[in-house]
């Protein structure tokens, strides 16, 4: 990371834990340069980032401002409604239809799980998969199918011990996805009927996941900020017998919720207490917008409790389809099951990665793609404020590519849902994130594209659908 960047990501968080208020000068030049002893053109580059970013603005003659936006945006949503305590699922039906809807690419793509392809580094990725395969030997195309390519399992581990969570290799199962990793390792820990411990609300494919095995949820709230609420999910533990518990720490979908540090080790003592292993969902681990990634549940697990999920589709290769488990206990487990099912991702793929990784470079292409999408995050922030009721409430998350909004109650996300999709827009309608179909007035929507007039029209279009109810 270069000088000027790492000097950028501190001011940024200053001003996201608004230790640098909106409206507030931020040190002169010279002042920051002698302060945090970097050269003047360092400071230069850092504001010029940020002010790209659009966190900080020039004042003729005055210097560089903090931008007053935050006091005008929408409030934040509290906390999530009452859940049922246990329910049977079926959501598919919904979720298939809502999920159908945004594969016409002449919408405008709010409802899409994906950020745009076009912020990933898809031309060099293209050159590793060219110089990955002529590379490898032919015995070497089958050689590792079993456990994965031992280079990108390397590679894996390597970023996991630069994170502060090492683990052996051979905890490592490449899998299609992260998905498929945790698909298999709720399969691996449960029998159908058992109950299984879920966020509220929740990504839409865990709710498909537990339908298909035909296990029932029992759903914790997830607070907009704070990530799920764990003294809840100790007194359903206390009181049922609950197989397995799939989260995501950080990041939540959709929501964008990370817990603390100290909520994770509370979390994990609690799980451990009552021996119930964890599905860890962190599809999107890099995607925070700090300087610092944030430690999965994982990191507190020394009896092989967690099953660690992760992914490149959100990271690097969308399409590639290669992910992971980090599979504590069940690594064996998992592994067996995927050689059962789908016996490998494909080889090419793998060999793509790890050779990208190889050669250097993920990291900063990281950094391009986070700050973009926080600038994208702030540029529908600003939209949402100027467009949408003023009753709505909208999250703030520290990363990802999701902003939840909780609309007036006389909102159906639904209905609202085959409205804007005539106009040529999609939103994910907040019923696919519930077991039994609640947040019928909340709907999340992606700023995983790169913000357009196209947007900001979509966003107005919305508004006016939104006075109509
Ligand atoms: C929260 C979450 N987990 C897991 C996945 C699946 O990731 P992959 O594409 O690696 O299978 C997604 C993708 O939409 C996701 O949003």
């Amino acid at each position: 990371m270069k000088r000027y960047e790492r000097f950028a990501d501190e001011i940024s968080e200053l001003i996201r834990k608004g230790v640098l208020a909106p409206g507030e000068r931020v040190p002169s030049v010279r002042e920051a340069s002698r302060h945090y002893g970097v050269s003047p053109s360092t400071v230069f580059k850092a504001y010029y980032q940020l002010e790209d970013r659009g966190l900080i603005t020039a004042r003729p003659r005055s210097g560089y401002f903090v931008r007053e936006q935050a006091p005008r945006l929408l409030t934040e949503p509290e906390a999530t409604p009452g859940q049922q305590e246990t329910a049977d699922i079926a959501v598919s039906e919904l979720a298939f239809s809502v999920l159908s809807s945004l594969q016409n690419r002449q919408t405008v793509p709010f409802g899409s799980a994906f950020p745009s392809p076009a912020l990933f580094p898809l031309a060099r990725l293209a050159r590793s998969m060219a110089k990955g395969l002529r590379e490898i030997t032919p015995a070497g195309i089958i050689a590792d199918m079993a456990t994965g390519d031992g280079d990108l399992r390397r590679q894996i581990a390597l970023r996991y011990r630069m994170g502060g969570t090492p683990l052996p290799v051979e905890e490592l199962v490449i899998t299609n996805g992260a998905m498929e990793a945790l698909n298999l390792g709720l399969q691996c820990v449960t029998s159908p009927g058992d109950l299984v411990a879920i966020e509220s609300p929740a990504f839409y494919a865990c709710l498909q996941v537990l339908e298909r095995l035909q296990l029932k949820a029992v759903e914790i709230p997830v607070h907009p900020r704070e990530g799920i609420d764990v003294e809840i999910l100790a007194e359903r533990l206390a009181r049922l017998p609950i197989r397995a518990c799939w989260l995501m720490s950080h990041l939540q979908n959709p929501l964008g919720a990370s817990l603390s540090d100290a909520r994770k080790q509370q979390l994990y003592t609690l799980l451990k207490a009552h021996d119930v292993p964890l599905i860890e969902d962190d599809a999107y681990a890099e995607l925070y917008f700090g300087s610092r990634p944030a430690r999965p549940v994982k990191h507190y697990d020394d009896v092989g409790l967690v099953i660690h999920c992760g992914s490149f589709s959100k990271s690097l290769a969308p399409g590639y389809r290669i992910g992971w488990a980090a599979g504590g206990r069940y690594a064996e487990a998992i592994s067996r099951l995927k050689l059962m099912t789908t016996i490998s991702p494909s080889v090419p793929a793998q060999v793509a990665i790890a050779d990208y990784l190889h050669q250097g470079g993920f990291d900063r292409h990281l950094r391009k793609l986070r700050h973009a999408l926080e600038s994208q995050q702030r540029q529908m922030l600003a939209a949402a404020t100027r467009y949408f009721p003023r009753e709505t409430r909208v999250t703030r998350p520290t990363g990802g590519y999701f902003l939840w909004f909780e609309f007036p109650r006389r909102v159906d996300a639904l209905d609202l849902f085959h409205r804007a999709l005539d106009a040529g827009i999609s939103i994910a309608p907040g019923p696919i994130f519930s077991a039994t179909q609640a947040y019928r007035h909340c709907a999340r929507l992606s700023y995983g594209d790169p913000w357009t007039p196209r947007s900001e029209e979509a966003m107005a279009i919305l508004g006016k659908l939104l006075a109509t109810y």
